[in-house]
């Protein structure tokens, strides 16, 4: 059986310019390729080595479609914790690519399950996602498809994880007393507080790229990847079903990649 592909480099700076070494040869390659990107504090590096690239070389993304592989439900595309808006700020401003071309779920869409279904048949109609570049949450989440007893395939509405919101909103977590979960607080209940459900590619979705990279570091990340890599294929850690698909990179620094 074919394994995840493992590449180690010696820091952040290195292994965010080797992941976008990767894109960029691969849309050199193939200028119309379908991508699926991610979000998070881990490829803002990938994200700035691509602009670069694409300034010193000329790599033309006018033909490139992307779909990001999340955004939050009930949240504007102008909002500064959207994730279009993240996307805007340290990639489409700097690349030209066309903006019918970039593709999130529309956070504020009327009908959300109508929304679902459009963005799965978007990524059809585009031929489906020639290279899916994903980030990893410390619980194994893969865009935000958490852990639990089970993993939806396609592109659905998730509830996000106690753990993740608390890592992604640590302003708005500590507006939230330890102990109090389930208590009305000052965000209210888990379920009341402000980004806690988002759209969500299936791991199915991800799953049917034709390639796929995952980027990682530091040492937060060091066990669940090794998990991920070597341990059983389980939804308690979904980014171990990684390992049913024959065409996975992972691209980690040495924090994160020494034991993986
Ligand atoms: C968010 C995103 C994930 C991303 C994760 C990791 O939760 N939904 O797609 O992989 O963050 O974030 P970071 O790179 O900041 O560790």
């Amino acid at each position: 059986m074919k394994r995840p592909h493992v590449i180690v480099e010696t820091n952040y700076d290195a292994m965010s310019r080797r992941v976008a070494a990767l894109i960029d040869a691969a849309i050199r390659v193939n200028p119309n390729i379908v991508l699926a990107l991610p979000t998070g504090g881990t490829p803002i590096g990938t994200y700035a080595a691509l602009v670069d690239l694409h300034r010193r070389t000329g790599t033309d993304w006018s033909r490139v479609t992307t779909f990001n592989l999340d955004e939050y439900l009930g949240v504007a595309p102008d909002h500064p914790e959207s994730y279009a808006h993240f996307m805007q700020q340290h990639l489409f401003s700097g690349v030209n690519l066309p903006p019918e071309r970039r593709h999130l779920p529309n956070g504020l869409a009327p009908d959300p399950q109508a929304e679902v279904a459009c963005y799965e048949a978007a990524i059809e109609a585009a031929g489906g996602l020639d290279l899916a570049v994903l980030g990893v949450g410390t619980n194994g989440h893969l865009g935000f498809n958490e852990p639990g007893d089970h993993l939806t395939a396609g592109t659905h509405i998730a509830t996000i994880a106690e753990d993740t919101w608390r890592r992604n909103f640590p302003h708005l977590a500590r507006e939230v007393r330890p102990g109090q979960h389930g208590q009305p607080g000052r965000s209210g209940t888990p379920a009341e507080r402000p980004f806690r459900q988002a759209y969500t590619m299936g791991i199915g979705t991800i799953l049917q790229a034709r390639a796929i990279i995952l980027l990682a570091g530091g040492t937060s990340k060091r066990a669940i990847l090794r998990a991920a890599h070597d341990g059983p294929v389980t939804t308690r850690n979904p980014a171990s079903f990684l390992q049913l698909h024959r065409n996975v990179t992972l691209l980690l620094d040495r924090e994160a990649g020494e034991e993986a």
